[in-house]
């Protein structure tokens, strides 16, 4: 049995602050939706609202045909409806089988009905191709499995009607296809499924039809074999959109380098890994996930545990045993983990903002007026999307957060940043801004490092690209060899 919604008039504030407008729009039941819409644009505090996680300040849910107001999400998954969080919503220190079934807990009688969730787990464990012992403590996973752990919990509820909020954002291709394939298989038994995403060639792919979503009103819905992905771009922001990527401009040559490293061993990732940045320069890093790219960064940034033979700023050599020692020598990094390593989302958005810079701040007293004028320049800067500046990190949408991030890496003024994943969960109208400003930065004269999994961005983007696989570099592709079949055949190897 499929489950259609009608949603009538949805009014969302929260505080002063009102987000969703009176939204009103259909699903009709065992169709496959893309909902489209800028970052900030309401997307998922609308799914929250039909999932039971948020309550609508005005307006009505219909589920196939019934008003319902889902009073928690355990309401709503009771009636079919699961939503998989754009942002992890799971206890780190539980295990992968205690996550699945938090809340949900099988019993026999009295008892915990062990043998029946181990079972249940082991499926859907098979069913997102994650090979994990159920056991595993969640916080011993890395992103893109939490994801499918996410993704597990949702199958293991038996939803009719599933709503996907970001799922491929930390996804490998291959996790992807097989994501793809078991939407698929969903949809051919009749569950309604929601995919929010802003990977338009994959809303192309996966959706009978788009719906998009600006400024907390509902604008259009289209069938998906209707539209281009340019038009579904532009419908989004609400105007034509120019080139996504700057011109590119020549590579720096023959300068000393801003960032020189040698000999970085990274126990279990990375070996023997020597490479240099000049000022002006953008250099990228490809390869599969699980070559060990993050891992790299994280252990010269004393995030792991490492060995190197010598690091070299600006001509001098300089030691990491923290993240805050990079900061001091004008080296910032911009986590893959936003919610992990990079935000501290129930922190306020100033106190993110000027956490790296807090020596400028905290001496010799604190400067609010000072911090103020900062947090409003970099919301001007970056274009954050939020109602008041007065709120925590967490309650920012997925993208708005990354582009806080982003302010928060740049804030310390660093010569050499490292951005890993830079536009992950960000609009396609941010994602050509933060483009565009990577390019200031190293017009500035700064050393740009950008790790990414999406090809196209770096090949738009990079004088160069180092692709790793296996924890080491495997080449270093310049301007003229830049495509992306160059960088998959060094990825995967099909190349010597
Ligand atoms: N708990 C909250 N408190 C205050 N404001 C909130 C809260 N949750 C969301 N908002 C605001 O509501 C607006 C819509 O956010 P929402 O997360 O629904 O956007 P979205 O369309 O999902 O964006 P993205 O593509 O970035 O994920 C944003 O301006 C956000 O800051
Ligand atoms: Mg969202």
């Amino acid at each position: 049995m499929s489950i259609g919604v009608r949603f009538e008039d949805i009014v969302k504030e929260f505080g002063p602050v009102r987000v969703l407008h009176g939204v009103g729009f259909e699903l009709a039941p065992g169709r496959v939706y893309g909902l489209l819409g800028e970052n900030g644009a309401g997307k998922s505090t609308l799914m929250k609202i039909l999932s039971g996680y948020e309550q609508p300040t005005g307006g009505t849910v219909h589920v196939d045909g019934q008003p319902r107001s889902f009073r928690s999400s355990r309401d709503a998954e009771a009636a079919g409806i699961v939503l998989i969080h754009q942002e992890f919503n799971l206890a780190e220190d539980l295990t992968i089988q205690q996550n699945i079934f938090l809340g949900h807990e099988k019993k026999r009688g009295w008892w915990l009905d062990e043998a029946a969730m181990r079972a249940d787990t082991v499926r859907v464990l098979a069913q997102v191709g994650l090979d994990r012992d159920p056991d595993t403590p969640v916080r011993q996973l890395i992103v893109a499995e939490k994801q499918l752990v996410e993704i597990a919990k949702a199958l293991a509820r038996n939803a009719r009607l599933l709503i996907m909020d970001e799922p491929t954002a930390s996804l490998t291709p291959g996790e992807t296809e097989a994501l793809f394939a078991l939407m698929a298989r969903l949809h051919a038994e009749g569950v309604t499924i929601v995919y929010i995403s802003h990977k338009l060639d994959e809303v192309e792919r996966t959706t009978d039809e788009v719906i998009v979503m600006r400024d907390g009103r509902f604008v259009t819905r289209r069938a998906t074999r209707d539209v281009t992905r340019r038009q579904m771009a532009n419908l989004m922001v609400g105007r034509e959109l120019s080139d996504l990527y700057p011109p590119k401009d020549p590579a720096p040559a023959g300068k000393p380098p801003l960032l020189r490293v040698r000999g970085l061993n990274v126990p279990g990732w990375a070996s023997d890994i020597g490479f240099e940045v000049q000022p002006g320069e953008i250099l990228g890093f490809a390869g599969l996930v699980g070559a060990g790219r993050t891992e790299l960064f994280e252990g010269l940034l004393g995030l792991r545990p490492h060995s190197v033979e010598r690091i070299e700023l600006d001509g001098r050599e300089i030691r990491i045993r923290t993240p805050r020692d990079a900061v001091n020598q004008g080296l910032t990094y911009l986590s893959e983990d936003r919610k992990g390593k990079g935000l501290h989302v129930g922190f306020g958005l100033s106190e993110n903002l000027t956490m790296m810079a807090l020596e400028h701040y905290a001496k010799p007293w604190l400067r609010p007026r000072e911090e103020r004028r900062a947090l409003e320049g970099a919301v001007r800067e970056f274009g954050i999307r939020t109602g008041s500046l007065d709120v925590r990190a967490a309650s920012l949408s997925g993208g708005n957060q990354q582009k806080l991030a982003l302010a928060k890496v740049l804030h310390p003024r660093p010569k050499v940043v490292v951005l890993d994943e830079p536009t992950r969960g960000v609009d396609v109208g941010a994602k050509r801004d933060i483009y565009f400003l990577i390019q200031r930065l190293a017009r500035e004269g700064r050393a740009v490092v950008v790790v990414s999994s999406e090809l196209m961005e770096l090949v738009g983007l990079c004088h160069r690209v180092a692709v790793m696989r296996a924890g080491r570099i495997q080449a270093v592709v310049d301007a003229q060899h830049l495509t992306e079949e160059e960088l998959i055949s060094h990825a995967t190897g099909t190349k010597q």
